[in-house]
């Protein structure tokens, strides 16, 4: 079974993602995370980001996998590296390489393909897995999302300021000529603003449940 949840940055998606992946014994994967392992590995082929053909060269030759919910680029754990303000800086921008797509849309089915798994971003319920058993759209307006992101009390931006960010990567998300953020008809849209993560949480796997179950056997 596949479980495909998209939505813009901070709609709480991969919190929802990890919960329902741990909850069904799924496999999790966030294709962000492998947008941002790329970014890193171009980084170190000190690549220019404008420049296409050596970010694809640089791309292809990556080893990504998954391991234990952990992502390993070229055999090495990246996951403390991916958030780095080095990263952040210029994902959004290697993210909209259509061809650079390509190479992490493979990587996200070869990971998820061969068993039951929960993946996320914002083009698996469109473009990466159109066909998957249940899709999701989770959103929050940028106020709520800024609010969050303030309240984790990671980031030392003002509460201005984070929503303004958010507002500047949803646009990008947005306009991006392939793979920008869509909600996919028959995704289950779930507005979480008012909402805390348990009852977003709730909704969802009911969901999921009535979906493999829909008789309530
Ligand atoms: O979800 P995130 O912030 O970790 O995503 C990192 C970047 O990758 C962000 O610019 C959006 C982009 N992205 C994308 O274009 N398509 C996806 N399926 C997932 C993320």
């Amino acid at each position: 079974m596949i479980i495909a949840i998209d939505g813009p940055a901070g709609s709480g998606k991969s919190t929802i993602a990890r919960m329902i992946a741990e909850a069904l014994g799924f496999a999790y994967v966030n294709s962000g995370s492998i947008y941002r392992a790329m970014t890193l590995r171009l980084l170190e082929c000190s690549g220019d980001p404008s420049d296409v053909l050596a970010v694809l060269e640089c791309a292809r030759a990556a080893s990504i996998q998954y391991q234990g919910g952990r992502l390993f680029l070229d055999g090495r754990d990246v996951n403390d590296e991916l958030r780095s303000a080095k990263v952040d800086a210029v994902v959004a921008q290697i993210s909209a390489i259509p061809p650079l797509r390509d190479v992490v849309n493979a990587h996200v089915r070869a990971i998820a393909g061969t068993t039951d798994a929960v993946v996320e971003g914002r083009d698996m319920t469109t473009v990466v897995f159109p066909d998957a058993d249940a899709k999701f759209y989770l959103d929050a307006s940028s106020e709520s999302r800024a609010l969050r992101r303030y309240n984790q009390g990671v980031n030392t931006s003002s509460l201005e300021e984070i929503e303004r960010n958010i507002e500047m990567r949803d646009a990008i998300d947005r306009s991006k000529s392939v793979g920008s953020l869509k909600i996919a008809p028959d995704a289950f849209y779930l507005d979480s603003s008012g909402l805390t993560i348990q009852e977003v949480y709730d909704k969802v796997y009911g969901k999921i449940l009535h979906i493999r179950e829909p008789h309530g056997r």
